[in-house]
């Protein structure tokens, strides 16, 4: 049997090429070699306060940004997680048997409650929903980046000390697929990984982005003080931007020396910035098809929910059997 992929994306913010880099374009390539469910996780969005008619909206962008960037739904599931009823009540039967010092000490809380005037208790719950996510479907494979691999042991804690209090029943999911993509720094802050939350309007560049949009925020990317490039000397803006044109172009390291070595950073600005357009160009081009045809993205996410729904229900009567909840 193929093992079961699960992974998650909020629907929040914009998503980037380090999102299409480090995660989609990764899924495309083994979705084939797996069961796959590629889930956009609206109940971690409320975790704080978002707008109801924005998320709505994200919701059905990051679906179609799914399909549009390859995701095949043929074969993979996209699914939105509060679809599927089983995702908040398998986190309450677990949220019972995390110790509340676990979840003190997650350092993606610790940042996000430290952004906010009062904290949501559902901010703290966040890895146990994450947990139930993954925990659902039995899911063997998560990947995920390495900012989420602090949650990815969590959920070990949590169904390991699960299973020991009341028999075998999880899966423990392994970390993650072996990736390809590049880690892709902000343009701005070339030493943080970009991020979709970050305020700087140089600091992304969106999947979505228009070409000239693109243009002018790579002219503005951090360089260094060097004329040009040296692979020897270079900061870590010029290595983003070259590791940015070898992600997208799958070029060896040998190419990128032979063709990049000494070359001004004008001109290498410009053949990133074609690079990044030449990729992303088709992508928007489907995006625009999917996005024309509402009724076409909703039908795959009832169909999503369908083919999961019968899993997750299962899981959810094994875990309240076990716990000596009422099943009817
Ligand atoms: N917390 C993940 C992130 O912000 C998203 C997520 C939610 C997720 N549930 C998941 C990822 C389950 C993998 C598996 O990136």
């Amino acid at each position: 049997m193929k093992k079961r992929v699960f992974s998650g994306v909020q629907p929040t913010g914009n998503l980037h090429i380090g999102n299409y880099l480090g995660a989609l374009k990764n899924w495309t390539k083994v979705q084939y070699d797996y069961e796959s469910i590629f889930c956009i996780v609206d109940l971690h969005a409320i975790t704080v306060y978002q707008s109801p008619e924005e998320l709505k909206a994200k919701i059905l962008e990051i679906a179609a940004l799914f399909l549009a960037a390859g995701i095949d739904p043929a074969h993979s599931t996209v699914m939105v997680q509060s679809s599927v009823a089983g995702h908040a009540e398998l986190s309450w039967l677990l949220t019972c048997v995390t110790p509340v010092g676990w979840l003190e000490r997650m350092t993606q809380y610790k940042a996000k409650s430290a952004l906010q005037e009062t904290i949501g208790s559902g901010l703290m719950q966040y890895p146990v929903l994450m947990a139930a996510d993954i925990l659902l479907y039995q899911a063997g494979v998560v990947p995920v980046g390495d900012d989420q691999s602090q949650h990815l042991e969590l959920t070990r804690d949590i169904a390991q000390r699960f299973n020991s209090l009341y028999g075998e029943t999880f899966v423990m999911p392994e970390t993650k697929l072996p990736t390809v993509g590049a880690r892709v720094m902000g343009l701005d802050e070339p030493d943080k990984k970009m991020s979709k939350s970050a305020p700087g309007s140089n600091h992304a560049i969106g999947i979505l982005d228009p070409p000239e949009l693109i243009k002018k925020k790579l002219s503005r990317a951090t360089t260094d003080s060097n004329p040009h490039v040296d692979f020897d000397t270079m900061g870590p803006g010029v290595q983003n931007l070259l590791g940015i044109y070898q992600a997208f172009g799958s070029v060896s390291e040998d190419d990128m020396k032979a063709k990049f070595a000494g070359m001004r950073y004008g001109d290498l600005k410009k053949n990133v910035t074609e690079m990044i357009v030449s990729h992303l160009e088709p992508i928007q081009q489907r995006y625009r098809e999917i996005t024309a045809d509402p009724a076409y993205l909703l039908s795959i996410l009832t169909a999503g929910r369908d083919r999961v729904a019968p899993i997750a229900e299962s899981t959810v009567r094994l875990t309240k059997q076990r716990m000596g909840v009422f099943t009817s």
